[in-house]
């Protein structure tokens, strides 16, 4: 019935509305959508949109950064705006600022704020002032290199795994990395020890892929010989060191379409996606490293999608003041320079 409801809407609409999914949305959603992607590929897709309606089906963060770099004739929507992000939640804006402003004051260096896409857009706009970007899980290699290059060093936020993994592909050594302690309101941890530090590291965290363990990794090559093992790189470092690979929802995606018939993939990361793959190609043998679902992709359902088309120009979009809008902008748009 809600199924019937979105084709309709669909239809009523034309090409003047666009639905975007991310990859860890459910069947019932994926199927309704124009476009899929990870993080990096839907905020690229934004502007090119000929789309005026531009519904975001994925958590909030995800429908706020397109609010930040849509054009001004569009306007982004959520099916529900409660769908947050756990770890987006860990680095809120004026603790960010209040640690970013102790370490530069108290230490003269040049610190170049890198933060990860699940961040609040006033996050965003504190990178976009201190002349920081954004990055995603597909091209944190390439935007840490950017920011290392920019300044003496970079405070990386929120998630550690990601900083820890990314360090460990570009060879940071442990000794020029610190991992932050932001309790007291970020007016606790030592300043001066950042001095030699080439990284320093926000401890935020995606619970979803902080559950799975090596143990689950060393079962799987005991009962899988010859088993490949992929995960995302919010997984804690020892997985993915121990994986045959790590990268974004996309690069998961592409293991698996690339892989030879037959072969055995165990995947670490949100279920959704993975009994997606599962079903999309049963000539290979697709198993989840666990099992983990993001309780906030969930939230989107055919239910409040149909909700909100039947109500699209009634329902107030998504709106970042210019404030915050103009300086997270900059740096969002750094970003996909680089990465261009
Ligand atoms: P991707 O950018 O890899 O799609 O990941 C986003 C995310 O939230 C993973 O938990
Ligand atoms: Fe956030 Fe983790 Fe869910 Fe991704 S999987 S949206 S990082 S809580």
């Amino acid at each position: 019935m809600y199924s019937d409801i979105i084709t309709e809407q669909k239809k009523k609409y034309g090409k003047k509305l666009a639905i975007l999914g991310h990859h860890y949305q459910s069947d019932e959603i994926i199927r309704h959508t124009d476009l899929k992607g990870d993080s990096l590929e839907l905020a690229r897709q934004i502007e090119k949109l000929e789309a005026q309606y531009i519904v975001f089906c994925g958590v909030h963060f995800m429908a706020e950064s397109a609010a930040i770099v849509r054009r001004d004739d569009q306007k982004v929507y959520i099916p529900d705006a409660s769908a947050g992000c756990v770890m987006a939640n860990m680095a809120p804006a004026w603790l960010v600022d209040n640690v970013l402003t102790r370490i530069l004051e108290e230490t003269g260096r040049k610190i170049i704020p890198l933060a990860y896409v699940n961040t609040p857009a006033a996050v965003k706009t504190v990178c976009g002032k201190h002349g920081g970007s954004v990055c995603t899980s597909a091209n944190a290699e390439k935007m840490l290199s950017w920011a290392l290059e920019q300044g003496d060093a970079v405070l990386f936020l929120p998630d550690r795994n990601l900083a820890l993994n990314t360090a460990d592909k570009l060879g940071i050594p442990a000794e020029k990395r610190m991992i932050l302690d932001i309790r007291g309101k970020g007016l606790q941890f030592d300043v001066q020890a950042t001095k030699d530090k080439q990284l320093l590291i926000w401890p935020g965290l995606c619970a979803i892929h902080q559950r799975f363990k090596l143990a689950q990794i060393e079962q799987f090559r005991a009962d899988y010989p010859g088993c490949r093992i992929v995960v995302h790189p919010e997984c804690p470092p020892e997985l993915v060191r121990a994986a045959d690979g790590s990268g974004s929802t996309s690069y998961l995606i592409k293991y698996v379409d690339e892989a030879p018939a037959g072969t055995t993939i165990v995947i670490g990361t949100e279920t959704n996606l993975v009994n997606r793959l599962k079903n999309i190609y049963p000539a290979k043998n697709i198993i989840p490293l666990g099992i983990s679902v993001c309780s906030n992709m969930a939230k989107i359902t055919e239910e409040n999608l149909a909700n909100l088309l039947v109500n699209l120009e009634a329902t107030p979009y998504e709106d970042v003041s210019d404030a915050i809008r103009k300086p997270a902008k900059i740096a969002l748009e750094r970003m996909l320079e680089v990465c261009s």
